[in-house]
């Protein structure tokens, strides 16, 4: 993962940089450096444990001069997070600087052979072996040098390079890793993701695997690794500047949950003309959709749990069978997909090193690859056969929200369009289904809008909770050692059943994510089968009941936790009578939905529940610990 930003122009570039990594420390956070042209002989560079405030605290005191730079925001892969492992590396002669993104495979054969030849290693990283490479094969022309370097290394990479020998000029390359330039009025940047330098320009380049490109202030040259030019317009970006800001929210993750209605208003304006849904760019015709015979999802982390949906999705709208997998599953085993499969990888970032490799596998195998994915010509984007993008604007929060919701989204829609050219369903209940889904994104709105007048309300149970955890805790650590049983239970359980099921999935990781408390998500007939084993009057039981086909169902179950003495905390639609005999510990209420689309509603509680108990917790809600917003490694 990692973030890289890199400038070369007329202006002071450390501000520039800096503002870029925090643009991009979703990426990683655990250490941090900037490396600097300054005119002299050497390269300068500033390094730090943490997170980028404590490099820019650093580099207040003593400012780096110069208007080039690179500089790298860091996820841990190779080497503990320290000072020492933090990018920029050095070679020996302090004048060329590398910045890294993703793993150098053979690294350890090339360390050996570089400390043969009299190389001095400074850190524990893989990154260190291509700033050495590059100095071994330098002759005074730093492109040649990148070029030749990456000809020895395996992995995946994202890198940038300078050296004091060539004022100006930066040469960065990609393999696996994103990369994307930005052009600009005498000024050229080079970042890992868009939303770092769209405040400076919205004309980019996405470099392509296999190429090198040449910065300069005034030029912007690209290569494949043989040196052959290769020529590229620019796309321009359309998301506005100020998507990527907090916009008066205490935290991105908050101002996400609340972008979601707008976004779902959006998707549909933009896809539905008149009861006829248009994805303008997906590049499949609709005579070879018909021949689909099944469908295969592949995703990670949250965009697995929306797969999961679209699974309910597919089989109610269409009569085709439909499997889910992680994709890190997916590419290992022998999966079996063909011509007559269609294989949907989603994913926010279009980046996951995963899911990029289950696409290839299924295009190895033939199979019709189509990405629903958020960024604007990202790797899937241009792996898979087809895309459609969701369109969620930049997502900075590492816990994923908006994205989730504009993923169902699109597979709503995907579903309604599979039904339309499959003719699986009457035109008058396709109809049906599109008027009350035009209608969602005003009953998300309405939940928040009421989330907002009980704000207090929402705060006082989750510091309830914080409470009650820290009474069992004391509880224990208190008792006499010899009789302290075991740790309590104080953590979350999520059901849900049907569509629903992968909302509790979703809801649990969402809390693990940002506050750290153990939380489980189980399709609710199966609580029988293990987790009735841990209630008791500690764990928090989250139950998603909306009216649906299996709310008696849910109900029974509810009851069954009721006789453990369980704490429930059912989700269920407005006007519910039958709850409060329950005598839960509090009710959340949705608004009325059809069942299908409640997942659209349902999660919005369980992104905020998660988001009330990280902040009163004091976590850092919008960069949780060890995680990453993309993660493009496997
Ligand atoms: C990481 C992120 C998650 C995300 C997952 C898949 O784990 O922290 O929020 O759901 O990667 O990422 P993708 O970009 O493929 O959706």
């Amino acid at each position: 993962m990692c973030g890289i930003f890199g400038y070369t122009g007329k202006k002071e570039a450390q501000p520039l940089v800096i503002q870029g990594l925090k643009q991009l420390e979703y990426r990683g956070y655990d250490s941090s450096g900037i490396a600097m042209q300054n005119g002299s002989n050497a390269i300068r560079v500033v390094k730090t444990y943490g997170k980028i405030k404590n490099l820019e605290e650093i580099l207040n005191k003593q400012p780096l001069k110069g208007t080039t730079a690179v500089g790298h925001t860091r996820w841990a892969t190779h080497g503990t997070p320290s000072k020492e492992n933090a990018h920029p590396h050095l070679d020996k002669e302090n004048q060329i600087a590398v910045v890294h993104n993703g793993i150098i495979e053979n690294y350890f054969d090339l360390k050996k052979t570089l400390q043969e030849e009299g190389v001095r290693f400074r850190s524990e990283t893989d990154t260190e072996v291509i700033v050495h490479l590059v100095a071994k094969y330098y002759k005074g022309n730093l492109e040649n040098a990148v070029r030749r370097a990456l000809r020895d290394v395996h992995g995946t990479y994202a890198i940038a390079v300078i050296t004091s020998a060539e004022p100006g000029k930066i040469v960065a390359a990609k393999l696996d890793s994103p990369l994307v330039i930005g052009k600009g009025e005498n000024e050229n940047y080079v970042a890992s993701d868009v939303s770092a330098i769209l405040e400076y320009t919205n004309q980019v380049i996405y470099l392509e695997n296999g190429e090198v490109v040449t910065l300069m202030r005034d030029s912007c040259e690209i290569t494949n690794l043989a040196g052959k030019p290769i020529s590229r317009q620019p796309v321009k970006i359309n998301w506005d500047v100020t998507q990527a800001k907090k916009g008066g929210f205490p935290h991105y993750m908050l101002k996400e949950i609340f972008e979601q209605p707008g976004i779902l208003t959006a998707i549909l304006k933009e896809r539905v003309r008149g009861y006829e849904i248009h994805f303008d760019e997906l590049k499949i015709p609709a005579a070879a959709l018909k021949k689909v015979k099944r469908i295969v999802i592949i995703a990670c982390g949250t965009a697995y749990h929306a797969g999961l949906v679209g699974k309910y999705i597919f089989e109610e709208f269409t009569d085709i069978p439909v499997w889910v997998d992680t994709s890190s599953e997916f590419r290992y085993r022998d999966p079996k997909v063909g011509p007559d499969t269609l294989v949907i990888a989603i994913s926010q970032s279009g980046e996951t090193a995963d899911t990029l490799a289950g696409v290839r596998e299924a295009k190895r195998k033939k199979a019709l690859t189509l990405t629903i994915c958020n960024v604007l010509g990202s790797s899937l984007s241009r792996e898979a056969k087809g895309v459609i993008y969701t369109h969620a604007g930049p997502e900075i929060a590492v816990a994923s929200t908006k994205a989730y919701t504009a993923q169902l989204a699109v597979l709503y829609l995907l579903g309604l369009y599979l039904s339309q050219n499959f003719k699986t369903m009457k035109e008058s209940a396709r109809r049906e289904l599109l008027k009350e889904f035009l209608h969602v994104p005003q009953l998300m709105r309405s939940f928040l809008d009421e989330y907002k007048r009980d704000e207090k309300n929402w705060e006082k149970n989750a510091h309830d909770f914080n409470v009650r955890y820290h009474e069992q805790l004391d509880k224990y650590y208190s008792a006499d050692p010899d009789k302290r049983k075991r740790a309590p239970n104080g953590f979350f359980l999520y059901l849900g059943r049907n569509i629903n099921y992968p909302n509790a999935i979703e809801g649990a990781l969402k809390l693990k994510e940002i506050s750290y408390i153990p939380a489980e998500g189980y399709p609710s007939g199966e609580m029988k089968h293990g987790p009735i084993a841990l209630i008791d009057e500690n764990p928090w039981v989250i139950c998603i009941a909306p009216e649906s086909k299996t709310y008696d169902k849910m109900i029974s179950n509810i009851q069954e936790i009721k006789a453990r003495s369980g704490y429930i905390v059912p989700i269920v639609t407005e006007g519910n009578e039958d709850i409060q005999r329950l005598n839960p510990a509090y009710v959340i209420e949705i608004p009325r939905v059809s069942e299908i689309f409640s997942p659209l509603l349902t999660v919005l509680p369980l992104q905020l529940l998660a988001y009330c108990v990280a902040n009163e917790f004091g976590e850092d809600i919008d960069q949780p610990r060890n995680l990453a917003k993309s993660v493009t490694v496997e």
